[in-house]
Parts: C-alpha cells; structure tokens; sequence
C-alpha cells in the first residue's frame, strides 16, 4: 500500500492568512490543510478526509495526475473520520469529476445532508456515493475498519444527533500493510491501543504540542488555549500522545493536523527533537510511505 501525505496542517494551514503569531511569521515551510491519500496498486487512490487545499494538493502529486484519457483521474473515492470543515470542504473543489464514493459515519453523513448540505450540492454535478462508515468494511480491496474515537462536533453543526462524530480508520491491504489514521482524537481512547497493534504507520493528532499553546504564559497569544484544545490529545506532558507512543516501539508514528502554533513545526525546535527523540516525527506535505 502507498500512503501520500498531501497536507499536514490543521483547519487554516500554516501559516494562517489571519495570523501573524510567532510562529506564522518566521518563515518556516508552509503546510497544507490535512489530507492523505491511499492506494493498494498504484492505479486507484482513496483520499481520508477532503482538504479544501486538494486542488493544489492534486496538482502537486504527480502519482494524482489526471490521465490517461482527457478526463480520467486516479481519485476514486474518499473516506472521512468527521464532519469538520477542513476535512469536507475539498469534495466541493472535486466537483468537476465525474463524482467519488464517499465514507463516512452516520453522524457525519447526516451533518453532510442538513446542517452544510453539501451532498445534495455536489450531487447536482456528478455520480456521487453515499456510504455509512460502521465497523468493517472493503474499499476497492482494502480492508477498513472505522472506529469511533470521539464525540467532538463541529462548531456549525445545529443537530443533536447522537455520534459518533469522528472515526479513526484501521486500513490493511490483505497483501501486507496496515496504516491507522487518526487526525482527530480526544484523548488515547479506550482501545486504540489494539487498534494500533500490527500496524505498520500510524498517522496521529499533532494539532497542539502543549494543552495550553494558545493563550498560555509561553503561547502564541492567539485565543483560549484550554478552549480550543478541547477535542484534541496534546502531544506533549503525562496526558500526551507522546507518553502513549512510547509503549509502541517498531512503527512508524507521524503527527498530522500541526496547528499553526505548535512549535514541532520549527524542525530545529527543541519541542521537535523530542519528539523525535521518543520515535515520532512530523514529515512536511508530499512525503510517501510504503507498507
Ligand atoms: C478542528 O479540527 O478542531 C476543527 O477543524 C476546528 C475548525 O473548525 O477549524
Ligand atoms: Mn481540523
Ligand atoms: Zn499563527
């Protein structure tokens, strides 16, 4: 299985165009918003989540390239861990396709029908796919299986509707190769940690490094730290991601979904080489994997 990591950064990417923190005006390598793609063969790709960069992403990619008919893509599909913007929007840029089968939980689907309605949108332009994203199921020879890891709602949803609101996605190609993918998560959930057992990459929440990296004494100043942070494990400290990693030796685990004000993106940052140091990393956009 290929894995292409066409965007790394949180909703708003890095730098963000509202922001001049400290760390969006020191000229450190820009980030798209989060989004990967996957494929058994080479030939079909499958993206997790839909980042509103994608068309940039895609013109970026040349395993992505359009060909070899005048209108033939490689992208088939796209399997969604949530109903967040930044990682729903890009199936609006991708109307000009002939339309993608898409995965995602029920909560997500409905939030996709009533509250930001974008499947009766691009619906109007294409042959689009609709599918719930519960326990385990096959894409294009893939074996998936999605498992709820949090009930975070995103801000513009009205409903009350029950979740899970967010997935975390365990893909193995019965030929060899697992990766899990989980750029939203709470806490280390219950279970993750058999969920993670056996694969060869694990694809992580780098969102904030500290809990309070947004308005805290050493923080960007930029908003409630403890507010926005709700919803997303830090990486650092007893409660951290990096703590957990720690009793998982022999994969490989990346950080995604980087706010703007995490400081792991300064590679030569101290906070960077410990996270290093514990086996993590946080590779830029563009980077492939194999497994
Ligand atoms: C999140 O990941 O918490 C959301 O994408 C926040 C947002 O709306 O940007
Ligand atoms: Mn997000
Ligand atoms: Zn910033």
């Amino acid at each position: 299985m290929e894995i292409l990591l066409l965007g790394t950064a949180a909703g708003g990417g890095f730098p963000q165009w509202n922001c001049a923190c400290r760390m969006c005006t020191a000229d450190l390598p820009s980030r798209t918003q989060d989004c990967v793609a996957i494929s058994r063969d080479g030939a079909g790709w499958y993206l997790l989540n839909a980042s509103p960069d994608i068309r940039a992403q895609v013109l970026a990619t040349p395993r992505l390239a359009a060909g070899p008919g005048p209108r033939e893509t490689p992208l088939r599909g796209a399997l969604l861990t949530d109903a967040e913007l930044d990682h729903t929007l890009g199936l609006t840029m991708l109307r000009e396709g002939a339309g993608l089968r898409v995965w995602a939980p029920a909560a997500v689907l409905q939030a996709l029908r009533a509250d930001f309605p974008l499947q009766g949108i691009v619906s109007r332009y294409g042959a689009w796919e609709w599918h719930q994203a519960e326990g385990s199921f096959t894409v294009d020879g893939l074996s998936v299986t999605a498992v709820p890891i949090s009930d975070k709602k995103p801000k513009y949803v009205q409903s009350t509707a029950d979740g899970p609101w967010v997935v975390a996605y365990r893909i193995s190609d019965p030929a060899g190769g697992c990766v899990v993918y989980a750029p939203c998560l709470k806490t280390w959930p219950e279970g993750f940690d058999e969920l993670v057992a056996g694969a060869d990459c694990v694809i992580l929440d780098g969102t904030f490094y500290s809990p309070d990296e947004m308005s805290g004494a050493t923080a960007a100043g930029v908003g409630s730290g403890a507010q926005r942070a709700m919803g997303h494990i830090p990486i650092a400290g007893p409660d951290g991601s990096l703590a957990q990693i720690a009793r998982h030796p022999g994969k490989r685990w990346i950080y995604t979904h980087l706010n703007n004000t995490n400081p792991i993106l300064d590679p030569d940052s101290e906070q960077y080489k410990e996270v290093l140091a514990a086996g993590a990393e946080a590779p830029p956009d563009g980077t492939v994997i194999r497994v």
